[in-house]
């Protein structure tokens, strides 16, 4: 990832530089994330902590996502907080071979924030084009190359390239079965996690335990599963 920012030196900003070296600071960081830094964070990764986002609300009615279940309330209260970000991070230990996905990646504060302390590869699956478009803007304007957004609901998109598959509670229960039964049929041919923060982690841990086992304890309600 270094190497992409000095190759790209010249093409971004002084401001944008100074940027990605504080986020890098913050992440090095031994203490937790104060609350001064999880502001400057959000800011930098274009997240409005107040933001009312449910804009989009017709295609979440059609495809009866949870998320009606958050109309009003601000995004910054179902978004992973920076610490556990970087907890999850660090428990990963990510390389150059893995592809991390961020499986209703929101604003795509998650895989933008992991990618510049890592030299995997990150994608994010989102359906509210609002969110993405933000998404996509940010990581441009950081010059994240290891980064990419697809839009698209998580039951038809391909996300077999990946082997590393991060959730925060985004779907129905219907849903969240379909993923688990793509993922389980991704298991067959390679080794992958899961990743789960929030309310939905008791159901990798309960309903998908013929396939996945728990390795890691992530805080926030939060597990790594590894396929069997
Ligand atoms: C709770 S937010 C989590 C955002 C981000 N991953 C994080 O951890 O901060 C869940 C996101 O999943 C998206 N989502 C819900 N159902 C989806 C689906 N079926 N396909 C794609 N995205 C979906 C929502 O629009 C929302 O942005």
């Amino acid at each position: 990832m270094l190497e992409n920012f000095k190759n790209q030196e010249s093409k971004l900003s002084h401001e944008i530089i100074s940027e990605i070296n504080e986020i890098k600071l913050i992440y090095e960081k031994e203490d937790h994330i104060s609350y001064e830094d999880d502001l400057k964070l959000k800011a930098f990764f274009g997240i409005d902590g107040e933001r009312e986002d449910i804009k989009d609300s017709q295609k979440i009615e059609e495809n009866n996502l949870q998320e009606t279940l958050y109309a009003n309330i601000p995004y910054s209260m179902f978004c992973l907080d920076f610490e556990h970000t970087r907890e999850i991070g660090k428990k990963l230990n990510l390389s150059k071979d893995d592809t991390f996905y961020d499986l209703g990646s929101g604003y795509g504060q998650v895989p933008m924030f992991l990618s510049i302390n890592s030299e995997a590869k990150f994608k994010g699956v989102e359906l509210m084009r609002d969110r993405l478009a933000q998404a996509k803007t940010t990581t441009k304007k950081l010059g994240l190359e290891n980064v990419s957004f697809i839009e698209g609901n998580v039951v038809d998109v391909d996300f077999s390239d990946g082997n590393i598959f991060y959730m925060f509670n985004p779907f129905s229960q219907e849903t969240l079965q379909i993923v688990a039964d793509k993922l389980k049929e991704i298991a067959r041919t390679k080794k992958i996690k899961v990743v789960s923060t929030g309310a939905s982690t008791g159901f990798w841990l309960d309903k998908c335990k013929d396939w996945l086992e728990p390795i890691n304890d992530i805080g926030r309600m939060g597990l790594i599963f590894e396929s069997k």
